[in-house]
């Protein structure tokens, strides 16, 4: 087992990509503790996770709101003891419209969950992992932090915020022996893309644009955030690597 005995914070972990790394980090021994705002989701995964015999918390957590975040290391400590891993996982888009049509009140928001919950996730977790002498921090930017996207203003500015922000975490803890990377993926099949799916032309067009001629699975972009979690990256730290299909390079 890759991760076994670390205790691992996913934010977002109900669906999608943090659902399907909470399951992954499971199987490979950690302690999950999923936040998430998805009540239903997040008790789901919970208990999904300990009839699979895996040791597994849910804690209710909205990642803009820093006495939430708190609570949340809290509770990962309190009950196991120790934090060792934190994904910042968690995020939203905004509406498909032009930045001068995008309400203020929504770029916040956007902005709040992407990049502001980034900030808290390591701003609470990373004096929890200097006690336990290091730790791996996984930010999630997005393709979309990394090349822009028409009428995705504040979902552009929010994910390459992350890039950044990783890089900074890194510089500030690698001597504490805390590793920060972020991964950015392409698209992948969760609800946070089924408002796409509705236009079939634009659907074609976004579902086959990068190398490989179609989109990842959740299952796929987990992978790559163990590999990140685990010591086998051990001397890897304030990078973000693409998980795209060749979506950067198309
Ligand atoms: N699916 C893609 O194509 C894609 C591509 C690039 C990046 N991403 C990023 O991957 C991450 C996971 O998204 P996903 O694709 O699994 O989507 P998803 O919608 O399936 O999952 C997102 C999860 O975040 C939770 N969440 C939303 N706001 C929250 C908040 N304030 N506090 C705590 N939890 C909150 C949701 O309840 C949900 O469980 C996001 O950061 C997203 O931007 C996704």
């Amino acid at each position: 087992m890759r991760i076994s005995g670390k205790t691992a914070i996913i934010t977002g972990g109900g669906n999608g990509i943090g659902r399907a790394t909470a399951i992954l980090f499971g199987k490979e021994g950690a302690n999950v503790v999923i936040g998430d705002t998805d009540i239903d989701s997040g008790y789901k995964t919970e208990r999904y996770l300990r009839e699979l015999g895996y040791n597994a918390l849910f804690v209710k957590t909205d990642v803009s709101r820093a006495d939430q975040i708190i609570n949340l290391v809290q509770s990962a400590v309190r009950t196991y003891g120790a934090l060792h891993i934190l994904v910042n996982n968690a995020g939203i888009s905004n509406s498909n419209v032009k930045s001068i049509d995008l309400s203020e009140e929504e770029w916040d928001q956007v902005i709040d969950i992407n990049l502001k919950g980034v900030f808290l996730g390591i701003k609470y977790a990373v004096p929890e992992m200097i006690k336990n002498g290091g730790g791996s921090i996984i930010n999630t930017s997005s393709l979309l932090g990394l090349k822009g996207q028409k009428y995705l203003a504040a979902y552009n500015a929010s994910k390459a915020g992350v890039v950044l922000l990783t890089k900074n975490a890194a510089l500030e803890y690698g001597k504490n022996n805390i590793r920060v990377n972020s991964i950015a993926p392409g698209v992948v099949d969760t609800k946070i893309i089924d408002g796409w799916k509705n236009d079939e032309r634009k659907w074609s067009i976004i579902s086959t644009a990068n190398a490989l001629g179609r989109i990842g699975t959740p299952e796929e972009i987990a992978n790559v955030v163990l590999f990140l979690a685990s010591d086998e990256s051990s001397f890897i730290t304030g990078t973000t690597i693409s998980v795209d299909g060749g979506g950067l390079t198309y």
